[in-house]
């Protein structure tokens, strides 16, 4: 009875989650982007449809196959995830932000495909909008959980984002151990909210999220 009350524990929640890279076009034949197989948010999409919640998945180009029971919508640029978001968002209980969306893009999408006429090239990039701070910023907003990957000082980073994005929670890992985060099917977080923190040690991404949907959930009634 227990178990079933545990994988449940999500039922009737609508959670939307962010997965993957962007694409920053430069021409018809050119992109930017950042490194992110989907995996993770992939995971998280999975299992909290496993939980009972109805899962909306925004996600960037990867080669995945989209989780069993979970809506996807695909977005290329950060410009088009960012109004896939924004467009859905008013019936949301609980937004995961896990994308990694590019930044910046280039200001100037060539038309036709640049050629290498000169030795030097340069691209002018704008501010991509920030998807994750946005949707915290509603006045309606879900409870909103971010990512940040980081190269050092982890903490001070993650929760600067924390408090400057107006979050819920935060799952930061570590980006610089290369076992873990990117194509690799294990991870490792560490979550922080305003008066707490918790480690998630290294272990699959699928039982990785799970804990983590745990302990979302956990605040998420708390609130
Ligand atoms: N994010 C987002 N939209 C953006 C940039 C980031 O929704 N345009 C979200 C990511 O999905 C992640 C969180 O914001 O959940 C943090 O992303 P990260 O790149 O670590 O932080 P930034 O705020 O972009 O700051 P920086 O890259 O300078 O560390
Ligand atoms: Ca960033």
């Amino acid at each position: 009875i227990e178990h079933h009350f545990a994988d449940k524990a999500l039922q009737g929640v609508k959670l939307m989650i962010t997965a993957g890279p962007t694409r920053e076009a430069i021409d018809p034949v050119r992109y930017i982007s950042n490194h992110s197989s989907g995996k993770m948010g992939y995971a998280i999409a999975e299992q909290a449809a496993k939980m009972g919640a109805q899962v909306t998945l925004i996600s960037g180009p990867v080669s995945l196959t989209c989780p069993q029971g979970v809506d996807r919508i695909n977005a290329t640029s950060a410009t088009e995830m960012h109004e896939a978001v924004m467009g859905r968002i008013g019936q949301q209980d609980i937004f995961i932000g896990c994308a990694a969306v590019a930044d910046y893009r280039p200001e100037i999408v060539a038309d036709a495909k640049i050629k290498k006429n000169n030795d030097q090239m340069v691209v002018t990039m704008v501010k991509n909008p920030d998807i994750l701070a946005d949707v915290a910023a509603l006045s309606d907003a879900p409870f909103t959980v971010g990512f940040a990957a980081e190269t050092h000082d982890v903490e001070k980073y993650a929760r600067g984002k924390l408090e400057k994005k107006k979050l819920n929670m935060i799952a930061a890992n570590d980006v610089s151990d290369p076992s873990i985060g990117f194509n690799s099917d294990q991870n490792a977080l560490t979550l922080y909210w305003t008066n707490g923190s918790l480690l998630l040690p290294a272990t699959s991404k699928s039982n990785l999220a799970s804990q983590l949907l745990m302990q979302v959930n956990q605040a998420y009634r708390k609130q």
